[in-house]
């Protein structure tokens, strides 16, 4: 028993407009509710657009559901003249827990380096926001380097200065899995996820490295999540396309079932 809770969260990446997501929240809550589905047993987490976040809260407010919200990114800077920029404060303020930080379609697309992805890390601290720091080599890393070189190294340079008590959260995500329909397996999964705990004691301690929940992702499914759960240093996984189908994302979430 590692005393951490598994936590399902759903990247719904630039999917699902404020109003297809009052939709689809609602239902995801019904098909949970209808399974019933043990609230507290595992955290569902969505992470929709920014243009969402404040529609999703209010619905998450006014029915009483328990599903965390995050943000896909943020901004390094607090506040002032940074055109097109999202601050921490204002996720804050609408009741996100969380934000992603450095998932890989940033770094790819828009040139985010390990040194912008741990400014943003702090930026989401600053403001009482859990950063979930992906992390995850390309199909080149993985034939140069092996799985978890990569990886290891962007986690180490987004942890540098954090303090010990930092609430974390961190997601391995191979990108060659990412969307591809070729999950990596739970096996390596494990290997480069238990490397990344140990950064995380070299780094904050062994306290931290104990109850920081690292993450699997890339092309998890309703058949494959169970394989994943199972390993030891897995605590939960963050889920792309199928987060967008309630059906399968609500069947992600029951794995246990
Ligand atoms: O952040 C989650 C994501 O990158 C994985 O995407 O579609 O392979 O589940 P997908």
């Amino acid at each position: 028993v590692t005393g951490r809770t598994p936590f399902i969260a759903g990247n719904w990446k630039m999917n699902l407009d404020h109003q297809q997501a009052i939709a689809f929240v609602q239902k995801l809550h019904w098909s949970l509710k209808e399974a019933k589905h043990v609230e507290g047993s595992v955290e569902v987490g969505i992470f929709p657009p920014f243009t969402d976040l404040r529609t999703v809260q209010t619905l998450l407010d006014a029915d009483k559901i328990s599903f965390a919200l995050g943000a896909q990114d943020l901004s390094t800077k607090d506040s002032g003249a940074y055109t097109g920029e999202v601050s921490g404060a204002f996720l804050a303020k609408l009741n996100c827990g969380y934000v992603i930080v450095g998932h890989s379609e940033r770094r790819e697309y828009h040139d985010e380096t390990d040194e912008v992805v741990a400014a943003k890390a702090q930026a989401a601290l600053r403001h009482g926001l859990v950063p979930v720091i992906c992390v995850g080599e390309t199909s080149e890393d993985l034939e140069k380097f092996g799985a978890s070189a990569v990886p290891v190294g962007q986690l180490e340079v987004a942890l540098e200065g954090l303090p010990s008590e930092a609430d974390i959260v961190v997601a391995y995500e191979p990108v060659w899995a990412i969307g591809s329909g070729q999950a990596a397996t739970p096996e390596q999964a494990q290997e480069v996820c238990a490397k990344l705990r140990d950064v995380i004691a070299a780094k904050l301690g062994p306290d931290a490295a104990q109850r920081t929940r690292v993450l699997y992702g890339g092309s998890v499914k309703s058949t494959n999540i169970a394989s994943f759960m199972r390993e030891p240093d897995i605590d939960g996984a963050l889920v792309g396309g199928a987060s967008l189908v309630v059906g399968e994302f609500a069947a992600i979430v029951r794995y246990q079932k």
